[in-house]
């Protein structure tokens, strides 16, 4: 049922382009649906190839008044941004939950989370400086300035439809950079109701962009943003997969790019770990949004000593789940995104007892609630060559690995393409940091489970991306250094 909204002028449908709802002259649409229910929510309509042209073209002509506004007024429309979120909050959280199935509470802190990029890259916008820097050849005069990259292209994926776009579009927005947005085709309004915020906040005209395109026409339009000379960079989350193609596609302008791709994060528990932190710690990184998070954990290994004790407190843990719509209150995990997920949950399931692993707790498909749905599986005797010790699951499926000794266990973590996180539990730092150091990922999290914030450095290495997101680093990926050397300069 479509939830009450105190400000329905937050659920838009057409795409934004140049501060305006645009009227497209398509007939081809595309209908969006609660996955939990199943309910119709919106039809929408498929951007033509020239329209999309055309707001690549808006969003190029912006930049050049765009990018010689003042800092201060773009921290203003930031902090503004931030603001217009905290007081719909309600209203946004609702419309994420609609869309993507996530429970409420979950979705108020995802717009929270979602808000506070607005709040730091707010702050951040004064504070872009460039160096002074020694020349051999005195005389000279050598400085840097970080300028705007230009107009950049944002692709988001279904899983965070708030915080995705918000990660990217606070500091290229900070920075002078203009943006258009090409939301997942399956949960758009999140990102349109940030197209209304930020004209509300005061951004001109341009700079905050956002066009729609339905799952059919998205390799054509992402291939428009990729081969356009107007288009500077792109900042895509997504799988390996779509992010080695996007970067193919980008060759031919030799694009700057920063990519968020899959993981396959594993949690290592020491016989030490404090193990009811390291239990609850392990649930919240794995069962966040089901499963559907790129620093999920997908393999949690258990050194032998706990290992029996952590898999029962684990089951008892994951038993307690309620599971049901998001916007019932007592509702603790919902439904995946649609079948192609619910498909890749069971397959890994099947493959891994196929292989010898066993259950823990047997989940499964729910029917009874709806095609998206799935209740939480815990394997145990899980070993590298199965199909959930290699890829990303994306789902409910905890896989629990023993180990003995340290030196196995960095190498089953390192045995991946992967490396966005790693998680160690352990109460001795001499192993946290050893681990910490050994783990061939952007980002560790030592004792806890949920770590991520805008302060935070956000990217992988090897076949998870490069880039990093938030931080003091967030900039850095929407400027370009410019060094000016001034020639024949004597005191
Ligand atoms: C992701 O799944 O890529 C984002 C997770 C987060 O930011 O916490």
């Amino acid at each position: 049922m479509a939830p009450h909204l105190k400000n329905p002028n937050l659920l838009q449908k057409k795409s934004f382009i140049n501060g305006e709802w645009f009227e497209s002259k398509s007939t081809k649409t595309f209908k969006i649906h609660d996955p939990a229910s199943g309910e119709f929510i919106a039809e929408l309509t498929d951007l033509l190839p020239e329209e999309i042209e055309y707001a690549i073209k808006i969003t190029h002509e912006s930049y050049e008044l765009y990018k010689k506004t003042n800092p201060y007024d773009r921290s203003k429309w930031l902090r503004n941004l931030y603001n217009l979120m905290m007081e719909n909050i309600d209203d946004l959280a609702k419309i994420l939950t609609w869309e993507n199935g996530k429970p409420l509470a979950e979705a108020l802190g995802e717009i929270k989370y979602a808000a506070s990029y607005f709040e730091w890259f707010a702050e951040e916008a004064k504070r872009i400086y460039g160096h002074t820097i020694q020349p051999a050849n005195q005389g000279n005069k050598i400085v840097t300035l970080k300028q705007p990259i230009g107009p950049v292209a944002l692709m988001t994926p279904f899983n965070f439809p708030s915080a995705m776009i918000s990660r990217k579009a606070a500091p290229a927005l900070a920075v002078g950079c203009t943006t258009i947005s090409k939301p997942d085709y399956q949960v758009p309004l999140s990102c349109l109701a940030l197209a209304y915020l930020a004209d509300q906040a005061g951004f001109p005209p341009g700079a905050f962009n956002v066009i729609l395109s339905s799952a059919q026409s998205t390799p054509v339009s992402g291939l428009q943003l990729c081969e356009s000379p107007l288009i500077k960079k792109i900042s895509f989350t997504g799988s390996t997969a779509v992010g080695k193609l996007l970067m193919k596609q980008s060759a031919s302008t030799l694009k700057k790019l920063s990519f968020e791709l899959g993981g396959n994060a594993p949690i290592i528990v020491f016989d030490d770990a404090k193990l009811d932190k390291a239990v609850t710690q392990a649930i919240g990184s794995k069962f966040r949004s089901l499963g559907q998070t790129c620093v999920c954990a997908n393999r949690i290994y258990v050194q032998s000593g706990v290992y029996d004790e952590f898999v029962k407190k684990f089951v008892e843990k994951v038993k307690a789940f309620k599971i049901g719509h998001g916007f019932d209150e007592e509702v603790t995990h919902t439904c995946l995104i649609n079948e192609r997920s619910v498909a890749k949950v069971k397959g890994h399931v099947e493959d891994a007892i196929s292989k010898g692993a066993k259950y823990a707790l047997e989940g499964g498909e729910l029917p009874h609630l709806g095609p998206h749905y799935y209740s939480p599986t815990v394997l145990t005797g899980v070993t590298q060559d199965m199909k959930v010790a290699k890829e990303e699951t994306f789902g409910p499926l905890a896989a629990i690995i023993k180990f003995d000794t340290e030196k196995e266990a960095i190498g089953y973590c390192n045995d991946s393409e992967f490396g966005l996180a790693a998680y160690v539990f352990s109460e001795n730092i001499n192993t946290c940091w050893t681990f910490s150091e050994a783990l061939e990922v952007g980002m560790v999290a030592v004792n806890v489970g949920v770590f991520t914030e805008a302060a935070v450095p956000f990217g992988g290495v090897k076949e998870s991306g490069f880039g990093r997101e938030g931080s003091l680093y967030g900039v850095d990926d929407y400027t370009v250094v410019k060094s000016i050397i001034i020639g024949d300069v004597y005191s």
